[in-house]
C-alpha cells in the first residue's frame, strides 16, 4: 500500500484472534488498574440500581469471566455473547470446572472487596461466589453484532440487565459499523432494562499479543449520541472517561465508562 494512504493502523481480522492471548495480554497476573475502576464502576451501578435483575446477557464477553462474576448476585440469569466459539468455549470450560481452576479467583477476591468495602475476603467466600456464577450463567451464544438481531428475533427487548464491556467499539474501525452494532446489540433490552458499557477511548487498535486489533475511535460525545438514538434517556446517562496513560502501550490511554436506562 501507499505509505500515505496508509494513515490508520494495520488491524487484524478476527480470524487471528487467540482467546489464550487476550486472557495472557489483560487478566493473567494483576487486576490491572484500568480493570479495578471499571469492576468497581459495574458493582457500584448494580448496587445504585437497588434491585435484583431477572435475565442478564453479558455481550461480547470474549474468554473472560470477570464481569458475570461481578453480576452474579444481581442478575437471576446470565447469558453470555460472543462472535468467536474459541472465547466461549474458556467460558464453557471454566462453568464446568470446579474451585480448582483458579484463572479468576484474583478478579473475584476483588470483585468481593469492593462488595464488603475493606471487610477480609477468604478463599470460601471466593469458591461460594464463583459456584454462584456458575449456577447463574445460562445460554452461551455465538452471535454477530452487525447482524439486526444478533440473539434472533425473540430476544428483541428481554434483558433487564445488559453488560458489555470492550466489544462493540472493537468489532470495526468505522464509527458507523459501532453505532449499527450498538443498535442491534441494545435493542435486546427492555424498556427500563439498564446497560453498562465500556470502550475504549479514542482508540484506533488495541493490542493482543503480537497483533492490533480494531477500535471504534470513540469520545464522550459519540456514544452519549449513540445511547440517545438507541432509546436511552439522558436523564439516566453517566458517561465518563477514566485516564489510563499507562495502557499507551497497548493502544489507548483512556476508557469510557457508561451506564443508562432505555427509556
Ligand atoms: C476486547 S475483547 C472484549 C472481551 C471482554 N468483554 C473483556 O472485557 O475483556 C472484544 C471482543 O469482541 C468480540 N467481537 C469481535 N467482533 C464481534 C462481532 N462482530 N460480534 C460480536 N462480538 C465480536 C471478540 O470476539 C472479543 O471477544
Amino acid at each position: 500500500m501507499n505509505e500515505r494512504t496508509s494513515v490508520s493502523p494495520a488491524v487484524a481480522d478476527y480470524s487471528q484472534w487467540q482467546a489464550q492471548d487476550y486472557f495472557k495480554t489483560y487478566y493473567s497476573e494483576v487486576v490491572l488498574p484500568d480493570e479495578q475502576v471499571v469492576l468497581a464502576y459495574q458493582i457500584e451501578t448494580l448496587k445504585r440500581a437497588g434491585h435484583p435483575f431477572g435475565r442478564g446477557l453479558e455481550y461480547g464477553c470474549g474468554p473472560t469471566l470477570h464481569r458475570a462474576i461481578a453480576a452474579a448476585r444481581s442478575a437471576f440469569r446470565i447469558d453470555m455473547a460472543d462472535w468467536l466459539p474459541d472465547n466461549l468455549a474458556q467460558v464453557r470450560e471454566w462453568v464446568a470446572a470446579t474451585s480448582a481452576n483458579t484463572d479468576w479467583n484474583r478478579f473475584t477476591d476483588y470483585i468481593l472487596t469492593c462488595e464488603s468495602r475493606g471487610e477480609a475476603v477468604d478463599a470460601s467466600r471466593i469458591q461460594r461466589r464463583e459456584e454462584q456464577t456458575r449456577k447463574v450463567i445460562r445460554n452461551l451464544h455465538v452471535s454477530d453484532a452487525r447482524w439486526r438481531h444478533p440473539l434472533g428475533p425473540k430476544r428483541q427487548g428481554f434483558y433487564d440487565l445488559l453488560v458489555s464491556g470492550f466489544c462493540l467499539d472493537a468489532v470495526s474501525s468505522e464509527k458507523a459499523v459501532w453505532h449499527r452494532c450498538m443498535s442491534n446489540v441494545l435493542s435486546t433490552l427492555q424498556p427500563g432494562g439498564l446497560l453498562i458499557l465500556h470502550a475504549l477511548y479514542r482508540c484506533k487498535a488495541y493490542k493482543v499479543g503480537e497483533r492490533m486489533f480494531p477500535g471504534a475511535d470513540l469520545s464522550e460525545d459519540d456514544l452519549i449520541e449513540s445511547l440517545l438514538a438507541t432509546g436511552f434517556t439522558r436523564r439516566s446517562m453517566d458517561v465518563h472517561v477514566i485516564p489510563c496513560p499507562e495502557n499507551i502501550q497497548y493502544g489507548y490511554g483512556g476508557i469510557l465508562v457508561a451506564s443508562a436506562r432505555k427509556g
